[in-house]
């Protein structure tokens, strides 16, 4: 169902005229109520080049802007932990930053959640360890929840606690046996841009279910399903409710016209890589790389542009003539054939994709499955999937989860049937989507985010497990023994830096 690919932005492209760069703002971190101005394009360095956000009819003037407001008892703002330079996720460097400026003073690290557990003395560096070394912020689920209509979840499995390293799983207040019991999962602030893919439903109905597409009970409409690792939320303004009541603590000073507000620069937003320190630009010499393409191209089916393969963007790079080669310094030449041969890596390197749930379970592709990374990364130009993306990799479940001694650990038994691929019981560090739906054949799977902007928002996984891009691959090789040689593994990772 892949086509050869056409460049027909190519042209449009060129012809749109971008503003002038802004200079990189002095201090990249954004401060609730600094009431700067969101320019049309902004740009940010990170430690593989450039980073670029482009904001669709912009500028913007942030002063009041609800996104960029302070809201609730802690001062935090959105922007708190959606950070430009960080992709509209949060960084490492930058949360370590912050602490060394101000402290557990710093609205980032509130009690509720930017601690491993409010009941533990805040001004302790400690007490933030799992924000600050692993870039994770506590998401609390009530347990049993509710389902997408209200109604309580009967869940077909228990819950215990094996190990709580953060303490809030046990704990008397906030823990699984407190009197409003809740479960204590850490997870990456997903990156708030690039919604047009995001929201675009590329099937009309989900393949891995087998389904009709959730139907979202406010709208009555059928939704894409990839908001949040667990899938809790339908839409973006549902997700504006959980986290005003979650991250911000508060929920009724967000009226309607905050929302629209918050969901007119959520669909407005674009950000990517577009430098790289070896590459140059990655719109360079044909290819497609960079926000622009994402600002101008369509979304829709399989992503957009008449299902234009996943990062295809850059096959221009390995169809550059001799004369065209002889032109460039032999390290950017280098880069850029290796961006292209990463990109044809993604697509093409097969490998037996076996007992991931949401793939092989319960749908009929069988189990193992040959394909590539693409099965589950299709979408053009962002890399999620286009079918509602909840994945058992693997990241968050034993055996085949890195150890993560500082993560919480619950062991999972399934009272009705038994799990597709593990069995009776599971240890998990995260349930993911079964904790929205009750399911035991849920456990571990989590909603695929986009590829866009890594650079500037390590470390990966939603449970933050992958420190940089080698380690991603190095994870897959482990998970599905692919064998990659190091010229692919290195192939790979510079297409992601690239993204
Ligand atoms: C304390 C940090 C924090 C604050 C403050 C915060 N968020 Fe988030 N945001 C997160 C985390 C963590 C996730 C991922 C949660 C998950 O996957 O369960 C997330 C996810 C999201 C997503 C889902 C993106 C996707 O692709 O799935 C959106 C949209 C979002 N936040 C918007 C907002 C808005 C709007 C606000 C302000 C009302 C806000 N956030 C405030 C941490 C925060
Ligand atoms: C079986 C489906 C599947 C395949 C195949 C797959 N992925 Fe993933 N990918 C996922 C899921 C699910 C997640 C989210 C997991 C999590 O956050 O714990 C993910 C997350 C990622 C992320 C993290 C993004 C972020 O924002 O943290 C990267 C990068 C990535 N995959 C790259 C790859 C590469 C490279 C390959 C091929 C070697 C690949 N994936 C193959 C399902 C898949």
């Amino acid at each position: 169902m892949i086509k050869t690919v056409t460049l027909p932005l190519a042209a449009a492209l060129l012809a749109i005229a971008v503003a002038a760069p802004q200079a990189a703002q002095e201090d990249p971190w954004w401060d609730p109520d600094e009431g700067r101005t969101f320019p049309a394009q902004l740009e940010y360095a990170n430690a593989n080049g450039t980073l670029r956000l482009l904001l669709e009819d912009g500028p913007m003037e942030t002063e009041g802007h609800p996104f960029f407001t302070s809201k609730g008892p802690d001062g935090r703002a959105c922007v708190t932990c959606h950070q430009p330079a960080d992709a509209m996720s949060l960084s490492i460097e930058s949360i370590q930053r912050q602490w060394e400026r101000r402290g557990a003073k710093d609205p980032l690290f509130a009690a509720s959640d930017g601690s491993n557990c409010p009941s533990l003395p805040q001004g302790e560096r400690a007490s933030h360890s799992l924000l600050l070394d692993h870039g994770l912020i506590r998401i609390a689920r009530p347990w049993p929840g509710k389902d997408y209509e209200g109604k309580p979840l009967k869940p077909d499995f228990t819950i215990e606690v094996v190990r709580d390293p953060s303490t809030c799983n046990l704990d008397k207040r906030y823990g699984l046996n407190s009197d409003e019991p809740h479960i204590s999962v850490f997870r990456r602030p997903r990156p708030v841009a690039n919604f047009k893919y995001i929201e675009a439903m590329g099937f009309a109905y989900d393949p891995k279910a087998g389904m009709p597409l959730t139907v979202d009970p406010e709208t009555g409409k059928p939704v894409s399903g990839n908001l949040m690792a667990d899938g809790r939320v339908l839409s973006l303004t549902a997700q504006m409710r959980d986290a005003a009541s979650a991250h911000l603590g508060f929920l009724d000073e967000l009226d309607a016209k905050d929302m629209e507000r918050i969901l007119d620069f959520e669909r407005r937003i674009y950000v990517a890589q577009q430098r790289d320190a070896k590459g140059g630009d990655v719109d360079a010499a044909g290819a497609l790389g960079g926000p622009m393409t994402l600002m101008t191209s369509r979304a829709g089916l399989l992503g957009s542009d008449g299902g234009m393969p996943v990062w295809a963007e850059f096959e221009a790079w390995e169809k550059m003539s001799d004369a065209e080669k002889a032109k460039l310094p032999k390290d950017v030449l280098e880069f850029r054939e290796s961006v292209a041969r990463g990109a044809r890596a993604f697509r093409e390197k097969t490998f037996l994709i076996s007992d991931t749930s949401g793939i092989n379970t319960p749908i009929g592709f069988g189990n193992p499955v040959r394909n590539s990374c693409v099965f589950c990364h299709n979408m053009s130009h962002m890399g999620m999937d286009v079918a509602p993306g909840q994945v058992d990799l693997g990241t968050t479940n034993m055996p085949f989860a890195d150890p993560a001694p500082h993560l919480p650990l619950f062991r999972i038994t399934c009272t009705g049937k038994p799990h597709p691929h593990y069995g009776r019981t599971i240890l998990t560090h995260d349930p993911g989507y079964a904790l929205t739906t009750g399911r035991c054949s849920d456990v571990g799977r989590i909603t695929l985010q986009t590829m866009r902007g890594l650079s500037a928002r390590a470390p990966y996984f939603s449970n933050g497990s992958a420190k940089d891009l080698r380690a991603v691959v190095d994870y897959y090789d482990r998970r599905y023994t692919i064998g990659y040689t190091e010229q692919e593994k290195t192939d790979l990772v510079n297409l992601m830096r690239a993204l």
